[in-house]
């Protein structure tokens, strides 16, 4: 029974009855300067293949590249992400062509810069793509674990950080979670008066099974075999970590930092901003992609709203980007 006159103090619908008023108290928004787009690129030229489990997704070739990026460029999208396919011939223990100037990377980006100076061009730094083992770092050939060697990786790293930024990259990104390697590339860099190259370190990385259209994607999955990156890459159960990890980042020089995955570890990116309020940025990861997408070929979500809902997510959470595979998509509409 409705007493007469006594209403509800404060009427939260109010605000939200109309178009006009729900978007004048609207909080957060994506646009596509929020947008990194990681690509998959693969040697020789004519060549796109299919990711089985990233529907929408390719691997291509340089040639079949440069349209994707003008699209981007075109779009508003301020940067691409590289992520190599290297051919299983070129794969070593050493993980030597890392730091080739004539591998496929630094063609890759040399060639982007040439085209599309305006558009950023981020570098991952690590092994994977080129360790016959897939581990992201040099592994001691004395230990039956194989347990990933932490400071001659170092070396390793920081001379792949170097091959990529005399190339033309903007922007190199450590993917590796080795101890003390922002400080390292920094360092590497700067002695080389390469100072305007930034680092966007991926600072909380987790050991997550979302990665594992990824390691599809680049082939390193079969080298990984049974073996996990448990030593180096974080523990899913942990936070207080993940800040520590970023403090040690900015200390030595990093510019950006990114958690990763994104969506399953949003309180970590809220954590971060919270406390440092530096540049942050988190990975739509591949098995994020491969969810939403799943879901909308069987029917079951909405692809479009799911996937700006997803994004927008991270805006919330704090981020001031995201890596994703739903970039040009998500550009795409933002713009129509
Ligand atoms: C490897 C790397 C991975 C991803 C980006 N760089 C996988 C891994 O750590 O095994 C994952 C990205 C994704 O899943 O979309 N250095």
């Amino acid at each position: 029974m409705i007493t007469k006159g006594v209403f509800p103090k404060s009427r939260m619908r109010r605000m939200r009855r109309d178009d006009f008023s729900r978007r004048l108290m609207r909080e957060h928004t994506l646009t596509a300067d929020d947008l990194i787009y990681p690509v998959f690129v693969l040697e020789g030229s004519g060549r796109t293949e299919a990711v089985a489990s990233m529907p929408g997704v390719e691997r291509m070739s340089l040639d079949r590249l440069l349209p994707v990026a003008e699209k981007a460029l075109k779009l508003g999208v301020p940067a691409l992400a590289l992520f190599p396919v290297v051919d299983s011939g070129r794969k070593t223990q050493g993980a030597e062509e890392a730091w080739n100037p004539a591998g496929l990377v630094p063609t890759v980006v040399a060639r982007l810069k040439q085209e599309f100076p305006e558009l950023g061009v981020i570098t991952d730094v690590a092994l994977d793509p080129y360790t016959s083992h897939g581990q992201d770092g040099l592994i001691d050939p004395a230990d039956p674990r194989g347990y990933v060697m932490n400071d001659e990786t170092l070396e390793a790293l920081a001379k792949q950080a170097l091959c990529h930024a005399r190339a033309g990259a903007d922007v190199v990104a450590p993917s590796d979670m080795m101890d003390g390697r922002i400080g390292r590339i920094r360092a590497t860099l700067d002695a080389e008066k390469l100072i305007h190259t930034r680092i966007l370190a991926y600072s909380a990385k987790y050991a997550s099974a979302f990665y594992g259209p990824f390691r599809d994607a680049v082939g390193s999955a079969g080298n990984l075999g049974k073996g996990n990156k448990y030593t180096y890459q974080m523990d899913p159960a942990n936070t207080d970590e993940a800040l520590r990890e970023v403090a040690l980042d900015i200390d030595e020089g990093a510019d950006m930092v990114m958690v990763k995955p994104g969506m399953p570890y949003l309180d970590i990116v809220r954590r971060v901003k919270d406390e440092f309020g530096v540049p942050t940025y988190a990975y739509q990861v591949s098995g994020e992609y491969a969810m939403l997408k799943a879901a909308a070929q069987n029917g079951w979500l909405a692809h479009d709203a799911v996937m700006m809902e997803a994004l927008l997510s991270f805006k919330r959470a704090g981020c001031d980007g995201i890596l994703t595979y739903f970039a040009l998509e998500a550009a795409t509409l933002l713009k129509s």
